[in-house]
């Protein structure tokens, strides 16, 4: 359509103007514009600095996507072509597109800290080499973690750009630097100069020269030829060195399906698009994202920490961050060693030394039948026999977390999300119950960790903490790494309220060291727990999360809040059970039960209670009442039992305990956070003074998988105390799991060891199969209506199941790998590394 028509007065003008004198017109325009602003900038007193301002982009903007790449000779040649238009506005343009620069800083500045603590690094001694290191922002950036110019010995950075490396010369003049060396050549050839001279040929001890640190970033996707800088990694780093790298990548997770060392697969995978757009773009400006490069550097490497992130300031560009060691840490016998010892701390088996390996084996199968191998021991011997890294577990400062395989459907299927924030068990009745000593190995659910924390400050011998849910685990490492390397300022504001505005400088800086490489990634993912100013923080995450928010909006609908706020202050009984009854006939009305918590969905998805645990709730009811199951019934049954279970867990809770001050797993619901004076043991003072102190930790396991499964590798008769909590409560009614578990608890228990548990059911179906396998079985607490068993009050049973007598061992199917069944190869004397 024709929008100015010919007939239209503006048309016939346009008509009767030649089309050449719109030209002429257009052209002289421009040009009167041109030379406008030429004598603009002229007459303007003070001078442009081309290296700021909106030049700083289109200069970048310029050597990145429109200037042609020039011919020359080599890479030099290449990388001056591309960099020396853009060297005085380099640092400006990358600040946010290298991203994650700094966190691979931090992380390895904790990684130094942390030995100079254990004394295996000394301040001022350390020599640090920066590979393509462009402008030297890093070793300038690395002062806001450490003392650059007097914690490092010597700091080389090398780059085979020279205009990038007289920027760097610059700048290091300007900090009044001494002990940084600009070093321009290409870093195939690089060399420390004490060992400039040597012969290639010759194999240089790297136990005492070479650098303790090297980094790269964003420079291994631009060399060429990345596995010669690779390999030359392995002899220019001291055998205690650290590697940290951070670059771009792209990725499909199906290419680190099969790999158990590469520290955890979260957030890895690129999609196929992504894929595709990011390498093709890239490949532009000659930077190579392919898998290869980040693959080879793993193979190469052992895993200390890796991440993968996206920078979404950019368009979500994948980039990743690496911290790794060198990978043959145990070619030498020390190394043997450590993994023996470390396999007899997982499985409870006498220590055997490699050096009497053979013999003391031999004594030792004469006593156990069969060789009790961790999985983490088993992976190891695999990796070791085909030239692979160890699974990270293995180069991590502790060795509290064992290894476990992230990629396993029955660890996938709880997402990212831990279901309990919190234990909902009290630990003051288990302490009563069990009298905790030194001499004790116990075994027990994680769930949030808290009751673990709590066992610990008794000191026992070992405790096995096991959940099959790895972000429980990731909380209780949470914890413990908090412990280890914070003051109880920073915990308290982590644990206490939940929130902690500086979580994330705390978690690469402080906490790293202590994290194993699959809880810092779930961490790094999640530090908006603790950061957001929205919300309650650590207290409203997790599964059960939905009924806590649940209760607090409907107090908050029915006006109920300063209710709820007195309750939490009362300083005596009767005066918080004068307040109770308002809060009650809202939170228990039958409307409510009837259409939201008396719900399976409800049950489930809100407050972590499964269909089966559900059932005995129900079964009970039935019994109570002397009602038969019949279906016409068991509807509207249910429901009702459902609301008689929660109104016989709430009335004596407030009837006898004082949420103020003492009953911290109730006040916690209803405040979104501990107060100082109503908290878990583990977070008085107290108790950090125990749990900070050196070694506090030295007996903790942590094991990812079904408790059965850790059973079963556990040597004969080593535990003395198992805490099952509720989980037999899951089993089904019709299965084995709750017979075999009877059945090999009985075997992994010492004579006299006694499991602790607890049930929503008052007289639980599996107490009778710990009867027929082994065990003697006490009702040592039970909720009756109007009673409290202990300050939650959830369960309506607890027992204790003493063993009495030995059973036959179970016939387990626990698959062990060819080379743990394969004498020859499960010695690691045999083993060539
Ligand atoms: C994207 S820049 C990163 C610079 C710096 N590491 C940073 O994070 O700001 C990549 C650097 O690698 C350097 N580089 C590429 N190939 C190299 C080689 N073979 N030897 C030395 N340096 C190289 C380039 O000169 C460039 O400075």
């Amino acid at each position: 359509m024709d929008l100015v028509s010919s007939s239209s007065p503006v048309g016939s003008l346009l008509n009767s103007v030649d089309q050449q004198h719109v030209y002429i017109a257009g052209t002289a325009f421009l040009v009167f514009a041109l030379v406008a602003a030429v004598l603009l900038f002229s007459f303007r007193k003070q001078k442009i600095d081309y290296n700021s301002g909106i030049f700083t982009y289109l200069k970048f903007i310029y050597a990145s996507f429109l200037k042609p790449h020039e011919k020359g000779d080599g890479q030099q040649d290449a990388l001056e072509s591309f960099y020396k238009t853009q060297a005085g506005v380099y640092d400006a343009t990358r600040k946010r597109l290298l991203c994650g620069r700094e966190d691979m800083l931090g992380l390895v500045a904790a990684q130094l800290k942390h030995k100079v603590e254990s004394k295996a690094l000394r301040h001022g001694e350390a020599v640090w080499v920066d590979m393509g290191g462009g402008t030297g922002y890093n070793i300038e950036a690395m002062s806001s973690f450490l003392p650059v110019d007097s914690f490092f010995s010597h700091v080389y950075l090398v780059d085979l750009s020279p205009s990038l490396c007289d920027v760097a010369r610059q700048r290091f003049q300007r900090l009044g630097w001494k002990n940084v060396s600009v070093v321009c050549q290409d870093v195939r050839t690089f060399r420390l100069p004490e060992v400039e001279n040597v012969d290639p040929r010759t194999k240089i001890s790297t136990t005492t020269s070479g650098a303790d640190v090297a980094t790269m970033s964003y420079s291994l996707s631009m060399i060429p030829d990345y596995y010669s800088v690779v390999d030359s990694l392995t002899s220019l780093m001291k055998t205690s060195g650290i590697l940290g790298v951070c670059d771009f990548y792209v990725q499909s997770i199906v290419d680190v399906s099969s790999r158990n060392y590469i520290g955890g697969a979260f957030n890895r995978h690129v999609n196929w698009l992504g894929r595709l757009f990011w390498r093709a773009w890239f490949d532009l400006d000659r930077v190579s994202l392919e898998a290869a490069r980040r693959d080879y550097l793993e193979y190469r490497f052992g895993t200390v920490i890796s991440a993968s992130e996206r920078n979404y300031l950019l368009g979500g560009i994948p980039y990743y961050i690496f911290i790794g060691c060198q990978k043959d840490l145990v070619s030498s016998p020390a190394g043997n060693d450590a993994i023996e010892k470390l396999d007899a701390s997982f499985t409870e088996s006498p220590y055997l030394s490699p050096a009497n390996h053979r013999q003391e084996v031999e004594k030792a199968n004469e006593q156990s039948a069969r060789e009790i191998r961790s999985k983490a021991y088993e992976s190891a011997i695999i990796n070791l026999d085909s030239n692979l890294p160890l699974p990270s577990a293995f180069y991590q400062n502790h060795h509290y977390r064992i290894f476990y395989n992230d990629l396993l459907p029955k660890h996938t299927q709880f997402g990212n999300e831990y279901i309990y924030a919190f234990n909902w068990e009290d630990p003051r009745v288990d302490h009563r119950l069990l009298n905790i000593t030194r001499d004790d190995v116990i075994l027990a659910i994680t769930s949030a960790g808290d009751n673990i924390l709590d066992y610990l400050q008794n000191s026992p011998r070992r405790v096995h903490a096991v959940d099959l849910n790895p972000n429980q685990n990731h909380l209780l490492e949470l914890k413990v790494a908090s412990f280890i390397a914070l003051g109880h300022r920073d915990v308290w504001k982590i644990f206490g309220e939940g929130k902690h505005p500086e979580f994330r400088q705390l978690l690469v800086s402080k906490l790293s060291p202590h994290l194993s490489s699959q809880a810092f990634q779930y961490w790094l993912d999640h530090t908006h727990v603790f950061t957001s100013s929205y919300g309650k923080g650590l207290y409203e995450t997790g599964g059960s999360r939905h009924a806590i928010k649940m209760v607090r909006y409907i107090f908050k609908v029915f006006g109920l809040e300063s209710e709820v706020r007195k309750l939490c202050e009362a300083q005596t009984l009767p005066e918080q059970r004068a307040i109770w009854p308002r809060i009650r006939g809202v939170l228990m009305s039958r409307p409510l039960h009837w259409a939201v918590v008396g719900t399976e969905w409800f049950a489930w998805k809100a407050a972590g209670v499964p269909r089966n645990q559900r059932n005995m709730i129900i079964d009970d009811y039935y019994k109570r009442n002397g009602l038969n199951q019949n279906m016409e019934q068991s509807k509207d049954v249910s429901g009702k039992s459902i609301w008689e279970y929660v109104v016989d867990t709430l009335d004596p809770v407030v009837q006898d305990t004082m949420i103020s001050n003492d009953n911290y797993f109730y006040f916690l619901c209803l405040q979104g956070q501990f107060s100082r004076k109503c908290h878990p043991a583990y977070l008085s003072p107290r108790a950090h003074v125990k749990l900070s102190s050196p070694g506090a930790f030295d007996g903790l396991r942590i094991h990812t998988d079904e408790i059965n499964e850790v059973i079963k590798r556990i040597t004969p008769r080593s535990l003395t105390i198992a805490v099952v909590m509720d989980s037999m409560d899951w089993f089904d009614t019709d299965g084995v799991e709750a017979s075999s578990q009877a059945q090999t608890l009985n075997y992994a228990l010492k004579m006299g060891g006694r499991i602790l548990l607890r049930s929503a059911s008052i007289e639980p179906w599996y107490i009778k199969q710990f009867e027929e396998n082994g065990f003697s079985a006490r009702r040592v607490g039970a909720r009756f209506p109007g009673t409290c068993i202990d300050r939650v009050n959830m369960y309506a049973s607890t027992w204790i199941c003493t063993k009495t007598k030995e059973v036959e061992r179970p016939c387990t199917d626990r698959a062990i790998s060819s080379f743990s069944l394969d004498e020859k190869r499960s010695s690691v004397d045999h083993l060539e590394l």
